[in-house]
């Protein structure tokens, strides 16, 4: 079903990959296993349902970074590779997992932006699923932010967020939602341009229905996250678009949703940080980061728009409401 060798940039394999997780997993498979037609060269990342691994495609030496579904809680690597449940009653929550995740390879396989990593292939082994994506250097935004202490420069935020706000329309435009968008899912290649990785969340506006245990992360994931009656929409994407801002220039998650709902004491960013950032980026990100999903902006383009300066940001009114200062509107 997916076709490998579209032509893709070839890394020299002495590049740095992403630093190593910081307690290397005994669940890894070692250097040097093969894997259909790859060689893997080492661990290169670790999350709760997947590890990573920088690998080398032996048909043509490219190097590939290959995702391989494990969900921590309840699988473990046996004999020769194989994955396998901890417990039996683990089984359908594991297959229904590696199905979610076939899914993931999917939907990326059809997306062709150039801020949205690229799948190059996609396979069933040891018991588990593969997805095969270009190798890309650079670092992830998570860990960037943890090591600058946040304090990233507007110069920083200008070139990494409108490009993912497009990469995020493009994915809307196919009438899905990203659903899982934080700074540990944004990959800083070398100079900054960015790549939106993780679709393990993805949800399809149009599968009425079929609603499925939604990822939830404390302080990106808006209200309606939260809630099974919650509506999501382009605007929970665009939520989390303005919370990782908002991580940038702070050096922390936002609080979560539900402490806000309760009682916001979240300062605006333009109340706080004026100093350092313009005014109008400012006010985007509070625009974005707003409780209310009809308050925030209806679209990444929107948000998009109002990071450039070229709309100007809703004030909002008394009553909660929100309108345009039709002065403002000349900016830009
Ligand atoms: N194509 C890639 N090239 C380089 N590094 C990658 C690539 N994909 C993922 N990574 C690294 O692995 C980490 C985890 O990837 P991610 O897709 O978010 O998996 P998880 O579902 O386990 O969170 C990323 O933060 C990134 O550092
Ligand atoms: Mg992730």
């Amino acid at each position: 079903m997916y076709h490998r060798g579209r032509a893709a940039p070839l890394h020299g394999l002495s590049q740095p990959a992403n630093p190593m997780p910081s307690t290397p997993s005994r669940e890894a498979l070692p250097p040097g296993t093969g894997l259909d037609c790859y060689r893997l060269i080492k661990l290169i990342g670790s999350g709760g349902f997947s590890l990573i691994y920088l690998a080398e495609d032996e048909d043509n030496h490219d190097e590939v970074a290959i995702k391989e579904y494990f969900p921590k809680r309840f699988a473990q690597r046996e004999r020769r590779g194989r994955v396998a449940v901890t417990e039996p009653e683990k089984q359908r929550s594991f297959e229904r997992g590696r199905r979610l995740f076939y899914q993931e390879a999917d939907i990326l396989a059809r997306l062709d932006h150039p801020n949205i990593v690229r799948v190059r292939n996609c396979f069933l082994a040891n018991n588990t699923a593969y997805l095969v994506m270009d190798y890309e250097p650079g670092k992830n935004l998570g860990r960037y932010i943890k090591k600058r202490n946040g304090n990233l420069s507007t110069n920083f935020l200008m070139t990494v967020f409108p490009p993912l706000l497009d990469a995020l329309e493009a994915i809307h435009a196919t009438n899905k939602l990203h659903l899982d968008i934080k700074p540990s899912n944004i990959h800083l290649r070398p100079g900054g341009n960015p790549l939106l990785l993780d679709f393990g969340a993805v949800y399809h506006l149009d599968d009425v229905g079929e609603k499925k245990a939604q990822v939830i992360t404390p302080g990106f994931s808006p209200l309606e996250q939260y809630y099974n009656t919650g509506k999501v929409g382009p605007c929970t994407d665009v939520y989390a678009i303005g919370a990782s801002m908002r991580a940038c220039i702070e050096g922390k998650p936002p609080p979560s949703a539900v402490e806000r709902h309760a009682n916001d004491e979240l300062e605006p960013a333009v109340d706080l940080f004026s100093e350092r950032y313009p005014r109008h980026l400012l006010e985007a990100v509070d625009w974005a980061m707003r409780v209310e999903a009809t308050e925030r902006p209806q679209s990444a383009l929107e948000l998009r728009k109002a990071l450039l300066g070229e709309l100007s940001v809703p004030t909002l009114s008394r009553n909660g409401g929100t309108h345009r200062d039709e002065k403002a509107m000349s900016r830009g």
